[in-house]
């Protein structure tokens, strides 16, 4: 048996190979893992250098869209279950060219959907019954949460404020649908702000941290009262491994930490270690670095999760407080200059000018 991963190349994908390859139900079952990732900018394969000659992963370059090549990867290798993390996924992205997102996120996830019904309809019944369909979602879909609201839970109401968010309600819709309609046996999973090591330096964590090293402005968004809810992300594959082995079909999970928090006291948190860390020369903090720019539009206020269901019926709990994690992440970047030096040549450069130079 073989577990497919989509957008392996990727942050939390890549996380989740590593965290899968080193795990004692996966080295007992000594299943390989097929990684179809297409090697967007924020795909790279030197995220699994350390893989290279391990006969337990093999990467394809593609699209999840490619109907053909999807349709050949299933025929030859026959997995048990394929776990779908390939997406456009940067909301500022989303805002400048939203045709990406509306491409990979809801016409590719439609076309992985749409391969895998038909190679799965031929199955037999009892590889029917035992495949999984994992569909890797976000806390985004249920919108923006007022300060005293209750944090989101399965049953919320969708309300997708920018086209990432759209875009991936959408491909939500089409994954339920075809289990309703034709049965095939999905999980989703609603997972909140990841962060950690790996994670490709556009996002709110890692961009402070490169930022704060290269002696550049730190740049909060409005009033950088806006609340995400932080989850390291080796917690994250966690409660992925255990939906893979024991979820519910037809059911959707929330995957969060509950550890809400406000970006300018994430940006703090991140002078203050560095401070201690990684002292600069002339002796000030990096918090003179911290700048106060034009908010995003329409950003979501406040994301929260109620994580009950998944904590009762699979007994998954966060093992990082946003501290020890945090810790771990800022020690990964200090060791690792020289993946943070790969990801941002070249093309990096173009984006960081246009969001924020304009
Ligand atoms: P990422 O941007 O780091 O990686 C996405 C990966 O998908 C890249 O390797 C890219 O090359 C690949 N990809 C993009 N389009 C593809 C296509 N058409 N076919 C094949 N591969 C393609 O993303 P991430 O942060 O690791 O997010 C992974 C998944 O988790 C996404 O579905 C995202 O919506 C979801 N999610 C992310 C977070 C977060 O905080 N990062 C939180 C909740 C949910
Ligand atoms: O909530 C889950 C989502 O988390 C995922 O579905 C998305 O794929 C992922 O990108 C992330 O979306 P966010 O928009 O919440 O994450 P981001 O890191 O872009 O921003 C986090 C917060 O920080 C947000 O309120 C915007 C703010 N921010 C971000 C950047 C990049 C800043 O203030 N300055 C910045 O430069």
């Amino acid at each position: 048996m073989t577990i497919l991963v989509t957008g392996g190349a990727g942050f939390i994908g890549g996380n989740f190979i590593r965290h899968i390859l080193a795990s004692p139900i996966q080295k007992l079952l000594d299943e390989p893992i097929i990684n179809l990732d297409k090697m967007t900018y924020a795909g790279n394969m030197i995220s699994l250098k350390d893989y290279n000659d391990n006969k337990g992963l093999k990467t394809i370059k593609g699209d999840i869209g490619d109907s053909n090549l999807v349709l050949g990867i299933l025929n030859t290798h026959s997995p048990r279950a394929i776990i779908n993390f390939a997406a456009e996924t940067h909301v500022d992205r989303s805002l400048h060219s939203p045709k990406d997102f509306i491409q990979t996120n809801i016409v590719g996830t439609h076309s992985l959907l749409q391969t895998t019904l038909e190679w799965w309809t031929l199955l037999t019944v009892a590889e029917q019954k035992d495949f999984r369909f994992i569909h890797i979602s976000t806390d985004e879909v249920y919108g923006s949460l007022g300060k005293d609201e209750n944090p989101f839970s399965e049953d919320s109401r969708y309300q997708p404020n920018n086209p990432y968010s759209a875009s991936k309600a959408a491909s939500d819709h089409l994954v339920r649908a075809y289990h309703q309609t034709y049965g095939l046996p999905v999980i989703t999973l609603h997972c909140s702000n990841n962060y950690g090591p790996y994670q490709f330096p556009e996002k709110l964590i890692p961009l402070m941290i490169h930022r704060a090293l290269q002696g550049q402005s730190l740049p909060v968004y409005g009033d950088g009262q806006h609340i995400r809810d932080w989850l390291y992300v080796d917690d994250n594959c966690r409660a992925i491994e255990m939906v893979l082995q024991n979820g519910q079909v037809g059911e959707t999970y929330n995957i969060g930490s509950q550890q809400e928090i406000k970006n300018i006291d994430v940006v703090h948190l991140i002078c203050k270690i560095l401070d201690r860390d990684c002292p600069k020369q002339d002796g000030s903090s990096y918090q003179s670095q911290i700048t106060f720019v034009k908010d995003r539009l329409g950003h979501d206020r406040r994301y929260a999760m109620n994580t009950q269901k998944i904590t009762s019926s699979l007994s998954w709990s966060p093992h990082e407080s946003f501290e020890t994690g945090l810790e771990k992440t800022i020690q990964w970047v200090l060791e690792n200059a020289e993946w943070t030096d790969t990801m941002t040549s070249g093309d990096y450069r173009q984006w960081i000018e246009k969001q924020y130079q304009e």
